[in-house]
């Protein structure tokens, strides 16, 4: 089974693909941390990302597509969270794989705001926290590898405001693309991680 995570920045799209992934035995694939990853390393690919990325835009299409591409070659069940993005990626992704179901993560504009403005992230494996939904055991270091917890330089208010606007224009359009194709499953995202895990496992079993 191939699933579509899709939701606004911050809707809980990671939190939620890690417990899917696992339950359902899925490669999870987050466009995300494979740019922050180029990025990190300094490649080709992640000097082309970076300025897209600090200021809250989205990455060239073909540069995401041929990306996305390489990855699921060969796979057999993927969770895509973060990809599509926009309609033209959504068209190519077509061409090479088939999505089975879409989960849309639903929640309000208010609520992502404060979940973003409280976000903490590994800066050694990754690992997302949140001071006040999620908080670690110790405020600055994570529980899995006890490394030092950061916030993501496109959280700061301004970029969020920004990939906000840019999900309503170039990302929510994509919502009614698969609820017409009966693809789509909405989950209510304003719930704890357990709630939202298990709201989505019973849509993705029917
Ligand atoms: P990306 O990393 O995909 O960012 P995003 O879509 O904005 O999503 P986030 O990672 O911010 O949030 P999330 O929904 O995963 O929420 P999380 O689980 O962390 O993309 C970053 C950038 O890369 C883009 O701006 C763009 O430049 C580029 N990019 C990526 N994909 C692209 C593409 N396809 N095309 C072009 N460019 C692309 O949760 C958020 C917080 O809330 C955390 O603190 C968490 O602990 C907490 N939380 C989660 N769930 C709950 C819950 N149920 N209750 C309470 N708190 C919760």
């Amino acid at each position: 089974m191939n699933v579509v995570l899709l939701g606004p920045p911050g809707a809980g799209k990671g939190t939620l693909a890690v417990q899917l992934a696992q339950s359902l035995g899925l490669l999870h694939l987050s466009t995300g941390d494979l740019l922050r990853d180029e990025v990190a390393r300094g490649t080709p690919l992640g000097r082309q990302a970076e300025g897209y990325m600090k200021r809250g835009e989205l990455v060239p299409d073909e540069v995401v597509l041929a990306m996305v591409k390489e990855r699921v070659n060969g796979v057999r069940g993927v969770l895509l969270d973060g990809f599509p993005r926009t309609l033209a990626q959504a068209r190519g992704l077509e061409a090479f794989l088939k999505v089975d179901k879409v989960v849309y993560l639903a929640i309000s504009k208010e609520e992502v705001v404060r979940r973003l403005s409280s976000r903490r992230v590994c800066t050694r494996c990754g690992a997302v926290f949140n001071l006040v939904t999620q908080p670690p055991q110790q405020a600055d270091r994570c529980d899995r590898c006890q490394g030092p917890l950061a916030v993501r330089p496109d959280d700061r208010p301004e970029v969020v405001a920004r990939r906000y606007e840019v999900y309503e224009r170039d990302s929510a359009p994509l919502v009614d693309y698969y609820r017409r194709q009966g693809l789509l499953v909405e989950v209510n995202a304003a719930q704890s991680p357990e709630a939202v895990g298990a709201q989505a496992r019973a849509a993705l079993s029917q």
